[in-house]
Order: structure tokens, then sequence, then C-alpha cells
């Protein structure tokens, strides 16, 4: 059976990586995640194949019951809170790592067995980073679901506290490792698990606003360090190569993102970026000038080039399909319609390509911030989508504004921008946007379904 096993978790680590692969292009991602599913779930039944099961009740009743949780948990979350779910499924995998090595760790100890020399090391790994991953996570998802204060959480000497505290950490599990100490060793295991912990919620309350994306897929990276850990000390070799891409792709996407925000990775856990800014939100100083849908659509009908940004508002008007409607009714007017899709639009990674695929625009209309922005100057009209951050000017022209330096889609470069939000209001980042009172700007105030559609209606009428 062992060496049954064996074939089965290289296939299923083949199928991980053949996932991974596939996920890189939307049109293929699906199956990619059906294929990663496929093997997780070849690993699972050859694992509880492979091992003498006991309390297999309490296993049934967990694994309907996680199961059960998940599907529904799945299905029901709405699009806007899937960064929340995605933060809470990783607490979820770090909590579980480090409680395999807490009871690995304290079963070796209650028989009076040393800590396996092997073993004992990413056992502690697993118990530190699992744990400041689970707790981490919490806090994330409590930020995003709105339970707490979104904005950063700063005291003075938080980063000096936060190294003290891991380098305790780092510390017990030494002692605990080499044992014949005064402190019991189970004493440490737990006090480094709790420290650790502790230590997660201090990482993340300094970090607010836009930097949330970041700091989740950095704790995914972390959790797939700690599985991977974790397969060291259970021995098992699918649970390391799955950790390791875990940890290996949120690294990645970690600084993809920092890189699209045009930050660096410690600016982001330690900038506390994101706090109110003095002003923020009063609006830009300038003329708003106000539109109808009636004279959009004129604009729009005699266009050559289009292109739509679409952002956070978007995903909460659920307007997807409304425009991909009037992307269709342009483009049977012969207009050049593209979409300009910038890589941290709305609140998670691909958020406005899973959006857009759900309505079936088709992929080969989604540009890429260095595609697309080129395309601006010889563009007559850009339709702005809820979204604001993205297309903030502020981050090219103001080196005072906070996110001065993050790459942007150079809207105001157009003829005209035509901006569809419900008001004044800013966005993510909590910081005015000058683009919406320049000369080339009008704002088409109200939900952006709903305006998307009397778009549509005009565009009709116009001959
Ligand atoms: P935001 O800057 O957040 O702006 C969204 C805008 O949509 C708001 O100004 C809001 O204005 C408008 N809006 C909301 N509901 C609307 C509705 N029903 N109809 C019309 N408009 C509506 O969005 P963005 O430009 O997509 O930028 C994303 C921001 O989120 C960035 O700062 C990014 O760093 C951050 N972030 C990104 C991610 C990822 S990975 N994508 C994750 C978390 C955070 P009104 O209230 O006036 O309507």
């Amino acid at each position: 059976m062992a060496s049954a096993a064996e074939a089965a978790y290289m296939a299923a680590a083949a199928l991980f990586v053949g996932g991974v692969m596939l996920l890189r292009a939307p049109a293929t991602a699906r199956r990619g995640n059906l294929l990663a599913a496929g093997g997780m779930l070849i690993a699972l039944v050859f694992t509880l194949l492979a091992v003498t099961l006991r309390h297999t009740v309490w296993l049934a009743a967990a694994f309907v019951v996680g199961a059960a949780a998940g599907a529904y948990v799945a299905r029901a979350v709405k699009m806007t809170a899937m960064p929340q779910l995605v933060a809470l499924f990783n607490g979820m995998g770090g909590g579980a790592a480090a409680l395999i090595s807490l009871d690995e760790a304290l079963s070796a100890l209650s028989r009076h067995a040393p800590l396996a020399a092997a073993t004992a090391v990413p056992g502690m790994l697993t118990l530190i980073i699992g744990s400041v991953s689970f707790a981490g996570s919490l806090i994330a998802f409590a930020k995003l679901q709105e339970l707490m204060t979104g904005r950063p959480i700063v005291f003075p000497g938080q980063n000096l506290l936060n190294a003290f505290l891991l380098a305790v950490a780092v510390a017990a599990g030494v002692l605990a490792v080499a044992g014949a100490h005064p402190v019991p060793a189970g004493v440490l295991v737990v006090g480094l698990t709790l420290l650790s912990a502790v230590l997660g919620v201090l990482f993340v309350l300094p970090v607010g606003g836009a930097d949330m994306p970041v700091i989740i897929s950095l704790l995914n990276s972390l959790t797939g360090l700690a599985a991977a850990a974790t397969g060291f000390v259970l021995e098992n070799d699918v649970l390391v190569v799955a950790g390791a891409l875990v940890g290996a792709s949120g690294t990645i996407l970690t600084v993809l993102m920092a890189r699209a925000m045009n930050r660096s990775i410690a600016n982001v856990l330690f900038g506390a970026f994101g706090q109110l800014q003095t002003g923020a939100g009063q609006g830009a100083e300038g003329v708003v000038r106000p539109t109808s849908p009636d004279e959009v659509a004129v604009l729009l009908a005699y266009a050559r080039q289009v292109v739509i940004v679409p952002g956070y508002g978007l995903a909460v008007a659920r307007a997807q399909q409304e425009v991909k409607d009037l992307s269709d009714a342009l483009a049977a007017r012969g207009v050049q319609v593209l979409f300009g899709i910038h890589p941290v639009a709305g609140r998670m990674p691909g958020h406005m390509n899973v959006l857009l695929a759900e309505a079936n625009v088709p992929y080969d209309r989604l540009y890429e911030l260095e595609q697309v922005n080129p395309e601006f100057p010889r563009t007559d009209v850009v339709l702005v989508i809820g979204a604001n951050d993205v297309v903030n000017p502020a981050a090219r022209t103001d080196p005072t504004s906070p996110i001065y330096g993050m790459p942007v889609l150079n809207v105001d470069q157009a003829k005209t921008v035509v901006v569809l939000k419900r008001s004044m209001a800013p966005g993510f980042a909590g910081i005015d946007n000058p683009l919406f009172v320049r000369e080339n700007t009008r704002m088409l105030f109200g939900d952006a379904r709903a305006s998307v559609a009397a778009l549509l209606r005009e565009l009709r009428e116009v001959a």
C-alpha cells in the first residue's frame, strides 16, 4: 500500500504543477483549478488508505462538516467578499499545520521521547509560521469584513516588539529541541505557539488600506511554507510538494502585487500605508462636470476607439453583463472596444478578469496595464466604471500623494474620460482623485449598473 501511496502522491504532485500552469491564463484557469482539486482528492484518498485509521467516527464527522461548510461558503460568498474568504481559508491552513505539529510534539513529549531530531526543526518552524499565519489571517479577515477598523493600527516600538517576540519564539523552539532544560519542553512548545499567534496579530494590525491584498498573499505563502514543513514532520512527500508550490506562488504573487503598487514588501509591512490622510476625501479642488447618458451615448457612438476601465464599483454594482452588452453594441457599430485591466483593480487579484469572464467578455479584448497605456493618447472615450485609485493621475504627478509612483492607467491622456460612480467619494486608498476635475473628464453619477443600462438605451437611439 505504501508504494501505491507513493505513486499516487507523485501523480497528485504532477496534477498540482499542471494545475498551477493552467491557472496562468484566464481561459484555462477553471481547468487548472479542477486538475489541482483532482490531485488533492487523490492525495487525500491514498493518505486515508495508507494509514491505520483511529477515531473513524470523529474523522468522518469532521470530514462531512468541513466539506459541507466549505462548499456552502464558497457557493454563497459574494464576489466582493472573496478576499476575506481567501484570508479565512488561508488562516485555517496555517492553523491546521500548527495544530498537527503541536500534536506531534506534545505526543512525543508525553511518551517522554525527545523531539525526533529530523522532524523537530521543521516542527518548530511549522508552529511559529502556522500560528503567525493563522492569527494574522483572522485579523485580515476581520479588517476586510469590517469587524474592526481597516485602517493601520500603529503604536510606538511596534516593529521592535515584533522582532523581540519572534526572537523569543525562536529561542523557545531551540530550547525545546535541545531538551535538558529546567523549563519543560511542553511548556516551551505551547508558549511559542501562543507567542507566535500574538505576533501574527501584531504583524497585520499596522497594515491597512490598499495593502491588504499583499498581506493576504504573503500570509498565503507563509501557510504554504508551514504546510511544507508539516510534510517533513509527517514524512509526507505530497504535503511538501503542495506546500512548496503554495509558498512559491504566494511569494511570487506578493512580489508582483507590491510591484504593481510600486512599493517594497518592507514598506507594505512596516509603512502603515493607508492611514487617514489629512484632507483626504474632501474632494479634489476644481470644477466637476456632470454629464448625462444621452450626451455620453453620442460621444461613444461616434468614437473610433473606446477603452472601458472597470474597477471595484463594477463588482459592487454587478454591472458586468450590462458592460458586456454595451461593448457588443459599440463593436457592432464598428467602434474598437478594449478593456483596460489594472492588476490591483477591485479587491483581489484577477477580480476584474473573473467578473468579465462571468459575462463572457472575450479575453482578446482585455488589455493589461502595459498593453493599454500606450493606447490612451489615441483613444476617443474612456469609460471608467467604478474605478478610482487605479486611474488616479496623482500617482504620476504628485510626489506628496501616498500612491505616488504606483503604476496607474493613464486614462487622462484620452480625448474624453467619462467616470461612472455614485458620488465624489474616494476609493479604497481614501485619497482624492484630481482626474474627476480635469477639463476632459465628465462625471456620470449613479449606480454603475443603472448608468450603463441607460447608456445602452441611449446608444440605441443614436442614428
Ligand atoms: P477603488 O479605488 O476602491 O474605487 C472604487 C470606486 O467605485 C469608488 O470610488 C466608488 O465611488 C465606486 N463605486 C462603488 N460602488 C459603486 C456602484 N454601485 N456604482 C458605481 N460606482 C461605485 O477601486 P479601484 O480603482 O478598482 O482600485 C482598487 C483599490 O483597492 C486600490 O487601491 C487597490 O490597491 C485596492 N485593493 C486591491 C485589491 C486587489 S488585489 N485587487 C485588494 C484589496 C484592495 P462612489 O462611492 O462614489 O460610487
